[in-house]
């Protein structure tokens, strides 16, 4: 099926182009609760049923792949018992959802340092991600205790652990193959990089992978965030020039 026919969105015009590769970076939830008088883990719990409708519009669209900023290296950072709720409602996700992913022939990965978890939770990624893993559809990418930074560092490392055992020269090493060592290497290069809650940065998040990506700021805040603001955002990134260094001139001209 193409991409285009798999495009059943109604708010989309029937011509768009989604993009092949987004990545969300769901911030405002305790923002979200705040405003309700409620405690920070009542947005995190609210957010989860964002992270639902998402997928599912992505999936809908014909997105190749979704990856989405659930824990930041820095979060560790908060309170022990934020951190904790949050480590809690990971592993209720991945036990309540993951077989309606598996249904729909997501394949489930997980990206970042996941040996800081505890086992059971390392367990049940694994198990997430083996159930997942021959899924030929959108590809959910989970990123936890990930850093940009860090993914950089592991790649390098990787890198000079080759260099080190003579597989290769330190000055053999390309762009390319430092790509191939970051984290999504296999996926699609990403277009476009969303950010909810209102705030203009990128916390750390897909450094290398943004190069070239398209930026999204909205106020709306997570658990707010729903298929017509999603879809806004891939409508606005259909409007939007890539132009990849060359001049407009170059990427209009059909011939
Ligand atoms: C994003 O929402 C979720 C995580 C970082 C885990 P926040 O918890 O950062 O919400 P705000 O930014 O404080 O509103
Ligand atoms: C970024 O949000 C991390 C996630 C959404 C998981 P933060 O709320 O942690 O970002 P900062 O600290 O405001 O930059
Ligand atoms: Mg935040």
């Amino acid at each position: 099926m193409s991409r285009l026919e798999q495009q059943t969105n109604p708010l989309l015009p029937e011509s768009a182009t989604v993009p092949q590769h987004i990545a969300i970076i769901m911030d405002g939830n305790g923002r979200w609760a705040k405003q309700r008088g409620k405690k920070r883990v009542v947005g995190h719990k609210s957010g989860v049923e964002s992270v639902r409708a998402t997928v599912t519009t992505a999936a809908k669209c014909g997105v190749k792949a979704l990856t989405l900023f659930a824990f930041s290296s820095e979060n560790w950072q908060r309170p022990a018992s934020e951190v904790s709720v949050l480590m809690d409602l990971f592993m209720y996700v991945l036990t309540r959802e993951v077989k309606r992913l598996h249904k729909n022939g997501i394949k489930f990965k997980v990206i970042g340092d996941v040996s800081k978890f505890s086992n059971k939770l390392q367990k049940m990624i694994q198990e997430s991600e083996a159930l997942t893993a021959e899924n030929s559809g959108m590809v959910l990418s989970i990123a936890a205790n990930y850093g940009g930074r860090w993914d950089i560092t592991q790649a390098a490392k990787q890198l000079a652990s080759k260099v080190e055992t003579q597989a290769i020269s330190a000055d053999e090493i390309t762009e390319t193959m430092f790509h191939e060592q970051t984290s999504l290497a296999s996926l699609p290069e990403l277009d476009l990089l969303i950010r909810t809650g209102g705030d203009y940065r990128i916390s750390n998040f897909l450094l290398w992978q943004a190069a070239y990506a398209e930026l999204y700021f909205t106020e709306v805040l997570w658990p707010d965030f729903n298929e017509t603001e999603f879809t806004k955002a891939i409508t606005q990134f259909k409007q939007r020039e890539r132009r990849f260094g060359k001049t407009s001139e170059q990427v209009t001209d059909k011939n």
